[in-house]
């Protein structure tokens, strides 16, 4: 099943999502559909929340950049109850977008580097050094669960700029090329 995915302004993406239990009913068919549903958006990360669903959750497809980072090649994966817990003092630049923010794209400042502990589909504990693109979109994702889009990475100044833009978007003013409530 394809989810049609929340849109800035709504509710959901500024609530902290909830830990999972190993025993949350069906949860390896909501993983297949989040992979369907950031598929058919042509995504590289989903978060719950983004599907209306307050649960520490995401998964992340970052194939798209294998050419350029090797790490990325075939890299797809479901992220349960991740807890980054350490992030490098150097920071970089890059354009963001979110499939919640449809025609919104920004550079954000991000630590290049996290250390994180995560679940997996399977409920088996990992912890792990990220780096490069997967750095990046794993710590969009995690923001997702704590409530936050990238747009409050912004300077002050630039989300001024950007506010009239976020209020219509949020009041319907926007286009996607996917499913969208
Ligand atoms: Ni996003």
């Amino acid at each position: 099943m394809i989810y049609p995915i929340v849109i800035f302004g709504s509710e959901a993406l500024r609530k902290p999502s909830v830990e999972i239990a190993q025993d949350y009913p069906e949860l390896k068919k909501l993983i297949e559909d989040m992979f369907l549903t950031m598929q058919a958006a042509e995504g590289v990360g989903l978060a719950a929340p983004q599907i209306g669903k307050n649960i520490r959750l995401f998964v992340v497809d970052c194939s798209p950049w294998g050419e350029e980072d090797e790490s990325c090649k075939d890299y797809r994966r479901a992220f349960i109850n991740p807890e980054i817990y350490e992030v490098s003092e150097e920071t970089g630049l890059f354009n963001e977008g979110c499939l919640s923010l449809p025609g919104l794209h920004e550079d954000v400042h991000r630590p290049l580097a996290v250390k994180m502990r995560y679940l997996d589909e399977n409920f088996e504990e990992h912890d792990e050094l990220f780096e490069g693109f997967r750095a990046r979109v794993i710590q969009h994702e995690y923001d997702h669960l704590e409530g936050k889009v990238f747009t409050d990475r912004l300077s002050p100044l630039r989300r001024q700029l950007l506010k009239s833009k976020l209020l219509s978007m949020a009041k319907g003013k926007y286009r996607a090329a996917y499913k969208t409530k």
